[in-house]
C-alpha cells in the first residue's frame, strides 16, 4: 500500500510518499520545505505568513515527492493527512489540499494526529536506540507492548502512555513554555539566530555545564508535568545582570557557559520526569521525538538512563526529528491497517486542538 502524505501543521511544508507492506513501513520520499528564513526575523512562527507559505509551497512538494519516489499520481492508494494539533490557518491548507486531491482521483483521505506521527517516526529505520533491547529491530509489531513516549518540539512538550496501537494516554505535558520554545527563548536572549535550539546546542559543546545555577521546575515534584517559564524567567535576569557586570563585550566570552548551563537544566528535567513516569508506570520503552529529539546531550543523558534504570530509549534517525510528512504517511498507513477506517473527504476539518 502507497500513501501520499501531506504535513502542514506548524512551519514545514511537507509531502513524502511511504509504502507499507504488513508490519513493516518506509518512507520511499520526503520533501520537507523549510520556513525558516520567512520566520526568523520574527523570532518565533507568524501563523499567517506559515499559511500563506504552506499554500505557495504545497503542491511543488506532492510533485517533487511523486517524482522523487518515482510513483505516479495513480500509483499512490490512500492520501494521508495531518488534522490536528496545530496552528489552525497552517493545517486547513494541508487538510483542504488533501480533500481536493482526494475527491478528484476518488482515492481515500487518512487523518493523522500529529503526535501520532512524532511518536511512529521511529518506525522509519536509521532508528537510534540505548540500553537492554537496543539491538532489535523496530517494526509496527513493536507497539502491541506498551511504551511511554515523550514529544518534545517547539510547540509541544507531552508525555504520552502507549498501550498498544490506537490507545493512548497523556500522562504528562507542559503548562506553560515547550521545551523547544524555552531553547529558543534563551537562544533570543543570547543573541542567537532562531530557531535557539541548535544554536545552544553548538555553543554548549565549548561551554561548563555548571557554570550557573539555573533551576529546573518541577524536577522533584510528585507528578508529570513540565514547566520551563521560571527558568526561562531566570536566564533573563541573569543575563541582564551579567550584561551590567561585564558589559556586552566580556558579556559575550561568557555565552557558552550560559548556554550550556540551560541546555543541562531542560534536559535534566526532561529525563527526570520521562524515568521517573517509565518507572511509575512500569514501563522499561521510551521514544524520544520531536525538533528537540535532535539534541545531543539530551540523547547523551537518555543514553545513560537507559543503562541506570534498565530502559531501551528509541530517538528517530536526526532527518525525522522535525517536522516531515514522512513520519504522517507511516502513522496514516497504520490506521488503515489497524483500523481499517479511513475519513471523509467532505467532512474532515483540521482540528488545532486534536488530542487522542
Ligand atoms: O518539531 P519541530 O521541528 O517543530 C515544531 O513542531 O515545533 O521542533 C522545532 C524545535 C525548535 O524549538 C528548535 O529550537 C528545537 O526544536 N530544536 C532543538 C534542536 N534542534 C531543533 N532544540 C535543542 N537542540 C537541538 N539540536
Ligand atoms: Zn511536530
Amino acid at each position: 500500500m502507497r500513501i501520499l502524505a501531506i504535513e502542514t501543521s506548524c512551519d514545514e511544508t511537507s509531502a513524502a510518499v511511504c509504502e507499507g507492506d504488513g508490519d513493516s513501513v518506509r518512507i520511499l520520499s520526503n520533501v520537507v520545505g523549510s520556513q525558516v528564513a520567512t520566520h526568523e526575523r520574527y523570532g518565533g512562527v507568524v501563523p499567517e505568513l506559515a499559511a500563506r507559505r504552506h499554500a505557495e509551497m504545497i503542491i511543488p512538494a506532492i510533485k517533487e515527492a511523486l517524482a522523487r519516489a518515482q510513483e505516479g499520481y495513480a500509483r499512490v492508494d490512500a492520501i494521508a493527512v495531518t488534522y490536528g494539533p496545530g496552528l489552525m490557518v497552517s493545517l486547513t491548507v494541508g487538510v483542504e489540499t488533501a480533500k481536493a486531491f482526494s475527491y478528484a482521483s476518488g482515492l481515500p483521505i487518512i487523518g493523522v494526529n500529529h503526535i501520532e506521527g512524532h511518536i511512529y517516526s521511529v518506525l522509519a529505520g536509521g532508528v537510534v536506540s540505548y540500553g537492554k533491547n537496543a539491538e532489535s529491530e523496530l517494526t509496527a509489531r513493536f507497539f502491541s507492548a506498551p511504551a511511554l513516549a515523550l514529544i518534545v518540539s517547539g510547540g509541544h512538550t507531552e508525555l504520552v502512555k502507549i498501550e498498544r496501537y490506537g490507545s493512548y494516554e497523556y500522562i504528562g505535558r507542559t503548562r506553560d513554555d515547550a521545551a523547544g520554545e524555552a531553547f529558543d527563548k534563551v537562544a533570543k536572549m543570547l543573541g542567537l539566530q532562531y530557531p535557539g535550539g541548535p544554536a545552544i546546542s553548538k555553543l554548549a559543546v565549548n561551554g561548563r555545564r555548571d557554570a550557573y545555577d539555573i533551576p529546573r521546575p518541577m524536577m522533584d515534584s510528585d507528578d508529570f508535568q513540565f514547566s520551563f517559564a521560571g527558568l526561562k524567567t531566570h536566564v533573563l535576569y541573569s543575563v541582564e545582570k551579567l550584561k551590567k557586570e561585564y558589559g556586552e563585550d566580556g558579556f559575550r566570552a561568557l555565552i557558552p557557559d550560559i548556554a550550556a548551563s540551560s541546555e543541562e537544566a531542560i534536559c535534566e528535567v526532561l529525563i527526570a520526569k520521562t524515568a521517573r513516569a517509565a518507572l511509575a508506570n512500569g514501563i522499561s520503552s521510551i521514544i524520544v521525538t520531536g525538533g528537540v529529539s535532535a539534541n545531543s546531550r539530551l540523547r547523551e543523558l537518555f543514553r545513560e538512563a537507559a543503562f541506570a534504570y534498565d530502559f531501551t530509549v528509541y530517538f528517530p534517525q536526526l532527518s525525522l526529528t522535525g517536522d516531515n510528512a514522512g513520519m504522517i504517511g507511516i502513522a496514516g498507513y497504520l490506521k488503515a491497517r489497524y483500523t481499517g477506517k479511513y475519513d471523509d473527504a467532505f467532512t474532515l476539518r483540521a482540528n488545532p486542538d486534536l488530542r487522542f
